[in-house]
């Protein structure tokens, strides 16, 4: 009698290739947001779904395993033991509590120290040369401490940081010149949000730079109101969660841009959390996002832009806010 067996001429077994395995903690909001660009914008086939909540991961794997057909064929596994994130490449971090309305993210900075504390060390061990990328807030904070509790170079613990600040900044430049998002250049750098820092010295469309049009752009004294679009980058998270509970897509979008660029060993400039004694005048031990070089081996340079006397004054304050939090933080 036939068997289903004999379809197939066995000539050699499947091979398992991590290469661009990237694990997702938290399958909450911003994770499933990431997880679906990432899958959606073919960045990776090799995902790895790790939460608490069994329930919740198994109802997420079931509904994306249901578009298989749609996808370029995906490879997702899901399950609270972190068994099944061995040999990642690139561990996104969004576990922990979000704010509720009118919290700010560094309320959440014991919380979601105790929930890296849980995770960190065990997710090193699976994949001891991960790259992490940490979105969980407060995130420049959450970078420190994953830093900390991973004991991996610095060049290998990356935070989302101000790469959606800066993403935010630009669609509101792109509102107000009637220029395409992608042909607004400018960098907010600094803590990702209410500290954050505008560059408006480098903001430029085709290298032409807007604040050589107008030197007011961007101070108080701007009769164009340009220091309006920062404000609103500002207050963006907080309107956001008051209307709909939680922010994720923009957040989602900006990881898979992340984990593409060292998937693809892209060398391509992002404004991520990163190590910055000793830039800018900075004298502490934090991480803070600057325009980084993100290629397989996470950050290969930081960028130095000349900033101004203020922009240099506003980091510093960023970099007092954070050392101010660490000290009080408990792991
Ligand atoms: P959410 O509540 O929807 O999801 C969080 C998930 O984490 C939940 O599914 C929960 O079960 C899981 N979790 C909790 N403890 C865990 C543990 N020990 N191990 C594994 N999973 C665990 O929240 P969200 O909206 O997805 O936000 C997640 C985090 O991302 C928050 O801290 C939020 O502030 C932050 N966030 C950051 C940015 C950014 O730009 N960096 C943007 C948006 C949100
Ligand atoms: C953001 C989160 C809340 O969307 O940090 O900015």
């Amino acid at each position: 009698m036939a068997t289903i067996q004999q379809l197939f001429l066995p000539v050699q077994p499947k091979s398992e290739d991590n290469s661009n395995k990237v694990t997702v903690v938290g399958a909450g909001q911003v994770g499933m947001a990431a997880v679906f660009a990432m899958l959606t914008q073919g960045v990776t086939n090799n995902i790895a779904l790790i939460d608490v909540n069994e329930d919740k991961l198994r109802g997420e794997l079931m509904d994306l395993q249901h578009g298989s057909a749609f996808l370029k064929s995906a490879k997702i596994q899901a399950s609270a033991d972190p068994v099944i994130t061995a040999g990642s490449k690139i561990c996104v971090v969004t576990a922990g509590v979000r704010q509720r309305e009118g919290e700010t993210r560094l309320n959440l900075v014991q919380r979601n120290t105790d929930v890296l504390k849980m995770i960190i060390p065990t997710l090193v061990q699976y994949s001891p040369d991960v790259i992490f990328i940490i979105a969980s807030n407060p995130v420049d904070i959450l970078t420190y401490v994953t830093w900390k509790l991973s004991g991996l170079p610095k060049h290998r613990v990356i935070g989302s940081g101000t790469n959606l600040d800066s993403a935010r900044f630009r669609y509101l430049l792109s509102e107000k010149l009637s220029v395409a998002a992608t042909s607004c250049h400018g960098y907010i750098i600094g803590e990702h949000g209410d500290s954050s820092v505008p560059v408006w010295s480098g903001v430029n469309v085709a290298g032409v730079r807007l604040r050589d049009l107008n030197r007011k752009m961007g101070t108080d004294t701007d009769p164009e109101h340009w220091q309006e679009l920062h404000s609103m980058v500002v207050r963006s998270a907080y309107e956001v969660i008051k209307l709909k509970g939680y922010t994720s897509w923009a957040i989602g979008l900006s990881l898979s841009q992340l984990a593409h660029a060292i998937l693809t060993n892209a060398n391509s400039v992002h404004a991520v959390s990163t190590y910055v004694k000793g830039e800018h005048g900075v004298e502490d031990e934090v991480f803070l996002s600057l325009p980084c070089v993100l290629g397989f081996n996470g950050v290969s340079d930081v960028i130095r832009q000349p900033l101004t006397e203020k922009e240099i004054y506003q980091l510093r304050a960023s970099a007092r806010i954070m050392v101010q939090v660490q000290v009080g933080i408990k792991f």
